[in-house]
């Protein structure tokens, strides 16, 4: 089922397409019809051909989506290696990559027109961020369009180890018909501790509740619980009432082995325990123990300390000294780190992703970069406005440069942010002919805190 990509336009803002402006203006303008009603959509001054390098699989919705916004895009299904990457790099705008593509220091190296990566996928490992934000370069990802598909993957765990329907799909696939209800519980009226409130943790809880479960959770934060969930004070509350108990903490270093010996042997006898966070997050041999002695009665496990790095590649002891122990467990549900793969989390990274590149490409807000300030200033419906978006290192003075710069004109908004070694300006100016922005764009280029600068109108 495809279902249409909605851009966020936030920072462009409608308005009537004027008759008459600037030389400099009308030689940008698109062509429209005077009365009709159009979202202003900015451009840069000099490289009107944006191009796009797209990699992987990323959604055809999201090239689709580049093509509408006219970026010329050339698109490969598949990964580059650095080498390849070097060669190609150095004539595109943007990049748009999965987790495979690296995105070394030499890549940026080479890469002389780049101003924005897209990582279409959770995590940004593969790009040298500080490389990245050194070379004025904002990246771009999705750290949460597959929250969804997580806290249902956990609704129907909940259901498969209380029912032990893996067991008896497994035994029948095998010829044996062993119907039993004993030991096999409904979930209503079940409670289920979530631990770690966030994004997948809080949408859990509401499906739960549907299910007729009493949920708790425990998180570091205090957060304000949906529906009738409770938040607990310690992780212990939480595993001596909890029926189930659902792990959904990021991997830090006091989250590692957060589950272990001592919080197992807290759970309530006949528990069950799901961890579709980080595998660190659990210390497996000593669930393998609580397993193995029917304290808990079943466990699943989405994610693992070594995790295969590719498809086909074995789960075995070579990579997690207990995967074969493990793998022989009754009532324990193995998956290869799927919880967040669904048709419709691509599809929701494919659209959040694309909307953020195209956004900075075409209004120059940072808003969600990871590695960069955020900046975003609302697109000024005059038509009479030059936006600079203006890249430096972060130093003392470099504003007084700018404003210096800008003094002559009216400077209709302004904001600047920074982070770390780098700091990034947005200023709308009024009524700036063609020569003076020349004049303009030289004088700012060439401020020895300069990283990048871009002129949009
Ligand atoms: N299995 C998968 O495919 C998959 C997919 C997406 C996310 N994840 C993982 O799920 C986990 C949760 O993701 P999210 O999007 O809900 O994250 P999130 O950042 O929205 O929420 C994490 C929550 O954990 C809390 N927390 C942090 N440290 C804690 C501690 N020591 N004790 C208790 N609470 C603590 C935070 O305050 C926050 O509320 C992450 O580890 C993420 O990597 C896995």
């Amino acid at each position: 089922m495809s279902v249409p990509i909605n851009f966020n336009v936030k920072s462009v803002a409608a308005s009537i397409s004027p008759t008459a402006g600037s030389p400099l203006h009308d030689h940008f303008r698109r062509r429209a019809d005077a009365a009709e009603v159009q979202p202003r959509i900015l451009h840069p001054l000099e490289n009107e051909g944006l191009r796009l390098l797209v990699l992987e699989n990323i959604s055809q919705e999201a090239v689709a989506a580049f093509r509408s916004q006219g970026y010329h895009v050339d698109h490969y299904t598949k990964a580059m290696g650095e080498d390849e990457l070097i060669e190609k790099i150095g004539s595109y705008h943007g990049i748009g990559i999965r987790s495979k593509t690296k995105i070394t220091k030499r890549v940026i190296q080479a890469a002389k027109k780049l101003l924005v990566i897209g990582c279409f996928c959770i995590g940004t490992n593969q790009v040298d961020l500080q490389a990245a934000s050194r070379a004025g370069i904002p990246v771009f990802n999705s750290p949460f369009s597959n929250s969804r598909s997580v806290a249902e993957l956990v609704m129907s765990e909940l259901v498969t180890l209380s029912r032990q329907l893996f067991e008896r799909a497994h035994e029948l696939r095998n010829g044996i018909w062993n119907k039993q209800s004993k030991n096999c519980w409904e979930i209503r009226g079940k409670t289920l501790g979530i631990v770690g409130y966030g994004h997948i943790g809080s949408q859990l809880s509401v499906l739960a509740e549907a299910f007729g479960m009493r949920v708790l959770f425990y998180d570091v934060l205090n957060i304000m619980p949906l529906g009738q969930a409770r938040q607990v004070e310690s992780l212990n509350a939480l595993l001596s009432e909890s029926d189930f108990v659902t792990l959904h903490v990021p991997e830090l270093p006091e989250t590692i082995n957060m589950i272990s010996r001592d919080q197992l042997s807290q759970m309530k006898e006949g528990s069950y325990l799901i961890n579709n966070a980080r595998g660190k997050v659990v210390d497996i041999p000593a669930l393998v123990e609580s397993l193995q002695s029917k304290h808990l009665a079943g466990a699943a496990i989405d994610v693992f300390p070594h995790e295969p790095s590719a498809n086909g590649d074995p789960f075995d002891d070579q990579l997690n000294p207990w995967a074969s122990t493990l793998r022989k467990l009754p009532n324990v549900i193995l998956t290869p780190h799927i919880g967040g793969s669904t048709e419709e989390a691509q599809r929701m990274i494919g659209q959040e992703v694309s909307s953020y590149v195209s956004r900075y490409l075409g209004s120059g807000s940072s808003i969600s970069a990871v590695n960069f300030p955020e900046v975003d200033l609302r697109v000024n419906t005059s038509d009479s406005i030059i936006r600079i978006c203006h890249v430096h290192k972060n130093q003392p003075g470099v504003l007084k440069q700018v404003n210096d710069a800008l003094s002559p004109y009216n400077v209709e908004k302004q904001y600047s942010d920074s982070k770390g070694e780098i700091a990034y300006v947005m200023a709308d100016i009024s009524n700036v002919s063609t020569s003076d922005w020349h004049a303009l764009k030289d004088r700012i280029n060439s401020t020895d805190s300069n990283i990048l600068t871009r002129f949009l109108a």
